[in-house]
């Protein structure tokens, strides 16, 4: 039986599963509980320029049938006042890398086991030494890491009905976060400030969509309401994970057009998490391409769309709609799957899928080979 179905789990095996998930899960909870002194939890950045660094991630689900390594080993910047776009495959990591920059990764079977994702804050001071301290996101306290969620780092989801509340009016909820930003402000100030937040994300009435609820909007409307939401905290970083998905291509831009321009005058950072290659096009200044929990591929947004080089961002940019590309001719689709996230090979996780590949991809997995100060890939087509 087992070795007609290679998915198949024993009892034995069973047993022994759960119980390690459990050992584990149980550990990261205690970490997760510790009392700990500031100094534990903080750091310092590696380049001030940059808002976020997010070095060697790692974070696994711990399921019934084996751990799932979502991110694996993943590192990459988020500089000031830029976009950096995340691109890659579903399943790849992307939802839970930007849910492990909020401690919001859903425990306890979801635990960020290993990494450093400093976050660059003005609320901690400078140490001893005169360096302008950093929050380590992984380690901070769930207490401390009130101040920083929806204040500082906001984010936008895909489905605005599944994060706003359908039984509390837009205003009420935007209050609430008006009075994040500042305590001490009475609720004329907050409703002002509020409707303020809704003039500026495009809504024409809004005193009117103050006192609505959610379902009484439009999606277009809900989506707008959810970036005045994120950004009425005056946040330094926004994470939206595929935000305009749901949406008709009209609103999408008119959206996407708006995300950018309040990116510009609040001077904040974007994370944009999405499938649509266009859309990053349109928006970002440095992209991040994942694969299987990876990076595989980073650079800027020209780099990426003039020279992709990792045969699945070559897959990728051909598999985009073209117009004017013959009606006739099916459009391209990268051949093969992606391996199972439980047990992921020791090579390349895209050589079942490569049309590339060599005696050397079967080899250990390939290091990032830098092709610019801005690009690089790991492939070892590279390697030179
Ligand atoms: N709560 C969970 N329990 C178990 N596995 C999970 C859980 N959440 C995510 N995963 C796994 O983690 C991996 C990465 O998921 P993630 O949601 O980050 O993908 P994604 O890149 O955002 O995909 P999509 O583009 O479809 O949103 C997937 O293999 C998924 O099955
Ligand atoms: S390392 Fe080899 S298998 Fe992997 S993408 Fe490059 S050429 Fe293909
Ligand atoms: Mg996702």
């Amino acid at each position: 039986m087992a070795k007609k179905y290679s998915n198949y789990i024993s009892m034995k095996e069973s047993r022994r599963i759960i119980k390690y998930n459990l050992k584990q899960m149980k550990y990261y909870e205690k970490l997760k509980r510790r009392k700990l002194d500031q100094s534990e939890y903080t750091t310092v950045m590696q380049d001030e320029n940059n808002l976020i660094e997010i070095d060697n991630l790692e974070t696994y689900f711990f399921t019934d049938t084996g751990t799932v390594k979502s991110v694996n080993g993943v590192s990459f910047n988020i500089p000031k006042n830029k976009v950096v776009g995340v691109v890659g495959e579903s399943g790849c990591g992307k939802s839970v890398t930007s849910l492990s920059i909020m401690q919001l990764v859903q425990a306890p079977q979801g635990q960020v086991v290993g990494g450093q994702i400093r976050f660059n804050s003005s609320d901690l001071g400078y140490d001893e030494e005169g360096r302008k301290l950093a929050y380590d996101i992984v380690k901070t306290p769930t207490k401390q890491m009130y101040n920083i969620r929806g204040k500082d780092i906001t984010m936008i989801f895909q489905e605005p009905m599944t994060s706003l509340n359908p039984v509390f009016t837009i205003g009420f909820q935007l209050d609430e976060v008006s009075f994040l930003r500042n305590p001490s402000i009475s609720k004329e100030e907050a409703k002002e400030y509020s409707i303020e937040m809704l003039k500026k994300v495009g809504i024409s009435m809004p005193e009117h969509c103050y006192k609505r609820y959610p379902h009484e909007l439009s999606g277009g409307m809900r989506q707008r309401v959810m970036i005045a939401m994120a950004l009425a905290g005056d946040p330094k970083l926004i994470i939206a994970d595929e935000p305009t998905t749901a949406l008709d291509v009209t609103i999408q831009a008119q959206i996407l057009e708006l995300l950018r321009e309040l990116q510009k005058s609040q001077g904040c950072s974007i994370m944009l998490i999405t499938h649509d290659l266009g859309v990053i096009a349109e928006m970002a200044d440095e992209v991040v391409v994942m694969y299987a929990g990876r990076i595989i591929e980073r650079g800027t947004v020209q780099e990426i769309f003039r020279n992709p080089l990792h045969p699945y961002t070559v897959g990728l940019q051909k598999s985009k709609p073209l117009i004017g590309s013959s009606a006739k001719e099916p459009l391209y689709s990268i051949p093969g799957q992606v391996p199972n996230p439980i047990n992921l090979p020791n090579h390349c996780y895209f050589r079942n899928r490569c049309t590339r590949c060599t005696e050397k991809c079967g080899g250990e997995y390939p290091q990032e080979y830098k092709v610019s100060d801005t690009h690089s890939v790991a492939c070892y087509l590279y390697e030179e």
